[in-house]
């Protein structure tokens, strides 16, 4: 694509300079008319122009034409969807951690429903909160490719080794155009990590994710439904934990209630929480809290906005728009 607008740039620069009359005559069958005029429009003249003597002008039309070619390509469709291209980096030492292809396209669909807001348990969203659920979030993932390794390490830490093949793990595929996603076999506790956007394109961005709680079909209950992965990619997208760390916490949304800390298990509706003297209904089901897969089905409209900003073109994961 890029060398067809190198192209397409050189043509328009090249024929500018020699059309140099804006009319010209042409002969014609009616014997009534032997001269005619022809209209003229000077629009494309007047850009070669531009274009020829100012190269950031060159660099903005190439970009535009890069814009238009991405939603013709469907890589930002043509509503603003964004469809970020996923690598899957699999790092097994037994075979039930060297997860199929097909366990891989669970994993994604997943992903697809819960950012769409077409997840079939979205029918469980508390009326309360229904107003200000964030729907179809614009953001969508396709898988493009899958890297393989064996490993002998049974256990990984949180120091990003499984992301470097000098320390055993795999490199990331040119990780500021592609969400790199590592699978490894066992992190104790840890169910997956994420990087943030100030990460975007750095050696160690992307999410890591054990393998018991990958996909769904062979997944460890409770959390067998793949919300790990929508969680930690909320992460990766800009989403802090709903509680915001700390006791009555930020996590920089309006709209998600203020909440005293993370909630576990599967919590009863409506549960209440009081922070600076005030009680609130709290959105224990949004995927930044840690209960279970099943107890987790919904992103706020404040949550979409602020992962939709970091995918804009001058977010900080603008690179993801690309491939
Ligand atoms: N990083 C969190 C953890 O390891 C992820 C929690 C995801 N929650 C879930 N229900 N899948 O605990
Ligand atoms: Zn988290
Ligand atoms: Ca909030």
């Amino acid at each position: 694509m890029k060398k067809n607008l190198f192209y397409l740039i050189s043509a328009v620069v090249l024929t500018a300079c020699n059309s140099s009359s804006e009319t010209e005559n042409i002969t014609s069958d009616d014997p009534s008319s032997t001269i005619v005029e022809r209209r003229s429009c000077p629009s494309e003249e007047i850009r070669a122009e531009l274009l020829k003597n100012d190269p950031a002008a060159r660099q903005r039309y190439a970009n535009v034409e890069v814009g238009v070619q991405n939603v013709l390509d469907g890589k930002v469709l043509a509503d603003g969807t964004v469809d970020i291209p996923v690598v899957v980096n699999v790092l097994y030492r037994t075979s039930a951690e060297n997860l199929s292809d097909s366990r891989i396209a669970e994993q994604i669909a997943i992903l697809n429903a819960d950012f769409a807001g077409t997840n079939t348990d979205a029918s469980k969203i508390p009326a309360e909160f229904s107003g200000i659920k964030a729907g179809d979030t614009k953001v969508r993932f396709h898988l493009v490719k899958t890297v393989r390794k064996s490993t002998a390490k049974t256990k990984w830490g949180t120091n990003d080794a499984m992301k470097k093949a000098s320390s055993g793990g795999i490199d990331a595929t040119s990780p500021s155009s592609y969400f790199n996603l590592w699978v490894v076999g066992n992190m104790g506790g840890i169910l997956g990590y994420a990087t943030f956007p100030e990460s975007a394109g750095l050696w160690n961005d992307g999410v890591v994710i054990a393998a018991p709680y990958f996909g769904k079909t062979g997944a460890t209950s409770p959390y067998n439904l793949g919300r790990t992965a929508t969680h930690e990619v909320g992460h990766y997208l800009n989403l802090r934990h709903i509680w915001g760390d700390a006791t009555c916490g930020n996590d920089l949304v309006s709209d998600t209630p203020t909440q005293t800390g993370a909630n576990y298990g599967k919590p009863t509706y409506p549960k209440y929480n009081t922070c600076s003297g005030t009680s609130r209904s709290i959105m224990f089901m949004n995927y930044m809290d840690y209960v279970d897969d099943a107890a987790m089905f919904m992103f706020s409209a404040g949550q979409k906005s602020r992962t939709q900003s970091v995918l804009t073109s001058t977010g900080a994961r603008s690179g993801l728009r690309v491939y």
